[in-house]
This record gives structure tokens, sequence and C-alpha cells, in this order.
């Protein structure tokens, strides 16, 4: 593996090893605290304030993930000499900018107090995160939520994930203080649950379908639509020149992760 393709792992393995714990542990403290709000059983009166401290550290390691996804996508577009990266390194430097101030906006949400400057920045991190999404090198399946592809997009459902868990930081003062707020929280994160799962599943699905850098120009001559490979070149004097099936057979078997795409789309970017 080249150090690019190493990179392409930070995201899953950000999120596997930090963000999913968190999930765990933030969910549990989450039905603690209405366990102590109902008098179900009897709990510290700390786990309230618990449960939003892991929900603020799990909406940082969300959104903090998201954008180490999108530089990968950006920077191993743009160390590919084919096709050329459009706008070249003046784009690059803007949609770097670009992370950076959404990042920023993160940081301004971690600390705001006012309830206004709290929804601008969770409005701020959240639309520069749709920004940065919706640039050509992100692969997102489909952009017609009437198709069914769109409903099975890694990009899309993670963009609607990390929208919530931003609503739940930026309104934490008011899901302490208001009935009305915390029964639309729970809602909002029932919904996030399912969608933790969603990602789980659509994050290994792609991650099948991406070859390693050196792999792409060969899988990318395949033909999605008909499964088939063209022959690999021959190196050595003596091998014996295989049938026109097998061929297609064993090269199409080699390269069954990215054929796995056939039907949603086969991944070119
Ligand atoms: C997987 C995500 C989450 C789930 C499943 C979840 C679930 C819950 C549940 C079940 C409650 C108890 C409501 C009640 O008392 O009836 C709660 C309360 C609360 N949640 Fe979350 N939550 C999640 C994420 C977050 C995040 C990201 C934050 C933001 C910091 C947050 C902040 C709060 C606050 C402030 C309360 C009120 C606690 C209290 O009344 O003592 N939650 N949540
Ligand atoms: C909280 C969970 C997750 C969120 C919010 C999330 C979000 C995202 C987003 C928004 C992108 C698009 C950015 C881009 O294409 O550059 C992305 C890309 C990616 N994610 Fe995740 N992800 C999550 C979990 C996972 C997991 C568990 C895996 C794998 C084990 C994974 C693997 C990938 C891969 C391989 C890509 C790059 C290409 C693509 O499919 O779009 N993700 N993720």
């Amino acid at each position: 593996m080249t150090p690019i393709d190493w990179f392409s792992l930070l995201h899953p393995v950000l999120v596997i090893l930090f963000v999913y714990p968190v999930v765990g542990a933030t969910i549990r403290l989450g039905l603690l605290a209405r366990e102590r709000r109902l008098k179900i059983h009897p709990q510290p009166p700390t786990v309230g304030v618990e449960h939003a401290d892991h929900g603020r550290w799990l909406t940082g390691g969300i959104v903090v993930a998201v954008l180490i996804a999108l530089l990968y996508s950006f920077i191993s577009k743009f160390v590919v000499p084919e096709p050329p990266f459009t706008g070249g390194a003046n784009r690059l430097a803007l949609l770097l900018l670009v992370i950076a101030g959404t990042f920023a906006s993160l940081l301004g949400l971690w600390r705001a107090k006012k309830a206004p400057l709290r929804a601008s920045f969770a409005l701020l991190t959240w639309v520069g995160l749709l920004g940065l999404g919706s640039q050509p090198e992100i692969w997102r399946l489909s952009d017609n939520p009437f198709s069914p592809a769109f409903w099975s997009s890694h990009y899309w459902a993670g963009v609607l994930l990390t929208g919530l868990m931003l609503f739940s930081l930026a309104s934490k003062a008011e899901i302490f203080r208001s009935l009305r707020m915390r029964r639309l929280h729970i809602t909002a994160n029932v919904l996030a649950s399912v969608l933790f799962a969603v990602m789980a599943i659509t994050g290994t699905r792609d991650l099948l379908e991406i070859p390693l850098s050196w792999q792409k120009p060969a899988i990318f001559s395949c033909n999605f639509e008909l499964r088939t490979c063209p022959a690999p070149a021959q190196s050595s004097v003596d091998a014996p020149a295989p049938a026109a099936d097998s061929v297609a057979v064993s090269a199409a078997a080699a390269s069954s992760s990215a054929l796995a795409s056939v039907g949603v789309g086969a991944r070119i970017s």
C-alpha cells in the first residue's frame, strides 16, 4: 500500500476506534438520564451531564472524521496525473481553506453559549460539509432522492447523521430545559441510531469497492455492466494463453470488490 492508500484508512479507523465506542456510551447514558428523570431506577444526578458531554465529543469526532474523508478525496484526486484536478492547486487551496473554516465553526459551536451563536455555528459547520461534499470529487452514488441509489448513499446518510448530531449539540441547553425539545431530541436520535447502523454497512461496502491506488487503472478498465475485465498483459514468455472465457472470469474474480458496485453504478472517480 502507498501512503495515499493508508490515508484512505484514516476515516474508517477513526470512526471505528473513536466514534462507535462513544456512540454506545452516549446511548447508554441517554437511557440512564431518561430512567432518572422518569424515576424508573435511582440514578446519580450526573448522568444527564455525562450524556451531554459524551454527545459533544461524539459530534466533534464525527465532524472531524467526515472532514478527513473529504480531505482524502480531494488529495487523492489531486496527486494522480489523470484526469487532471479541475482548477489545479488554487482550487485545492480554496477547498483546504473551507475545510479549516468548517473545523473553526465546530470549535465555535463547542465554545458558544448564546443560542443564536450556537445555531449559527452549527449551521455554518453543516453548510461547510455540504459545500465540500457537493464537489465533483466526492462520491455520492446519486443526488436524486427518487432513485434507490440515493437511499444507499454513504455520503447522504453521513451528512444527514452529522446534521442531526450538530442539531443535538446546538440545542443542548434547550434539551436540558424543555420537555418538548427533549421529545424532539429523542425522535431525532432514534433516526440517528438507525443511521449509525446504515453508516457501518455502507462504509464497509464502499471499502470493498475502492481499489488500491496502483490497481485503479486495471479495475476501471473493466466493463461493470457485463462484469468482465480485459485480459491482463502477458508478462511471461511461456505462460499459456488462457481461453477468452476464463480470462473474463479470472479477471472478474480478481477485481470482485470493484464489481460489487454493479447495480448501483460503477465507482469511476
Ligand atoms: C446517539 C445519539 C443520542 C441518543 C440516542 C440520545 C438519547 C437521549 C435520551 C434517551 C435522553 C433522555 C431524554 C429524557 O430524559 O426523556 C437524552 C437526553 C439528553 N441528550 Fe441525548 N442522545 C444522543 C445524542 C446527544 C447529543 C449529541 C447531545 C449533545 C450534546 C445530547 C444531549 C442531551 C441532553 C442535554 C439531554 C438532557 C439530559 C437530562 O435531561 O438530564 N444527546 N438523550
Ligand atoms: C458515523 C459514521 C460515519 C460517518 C458520519 C461517515 C461519513 C462519511 C462521509 C460524509 C463520507 C464522504 C466523504 C468522501 O467521499 O470523501 C465518507 C466516506 C467514506 N467512508 Fe464514511 N462515515 C462513517 C462511517 C464509516 C465506516 C464505519 C466506514 C468503514 C468501515 C466508512 C468508510 C468510508 C469510506 C471508504 C469512504 C470513502 C468513499 C465513500 O464511500 O464515499 N465510513 N464517510
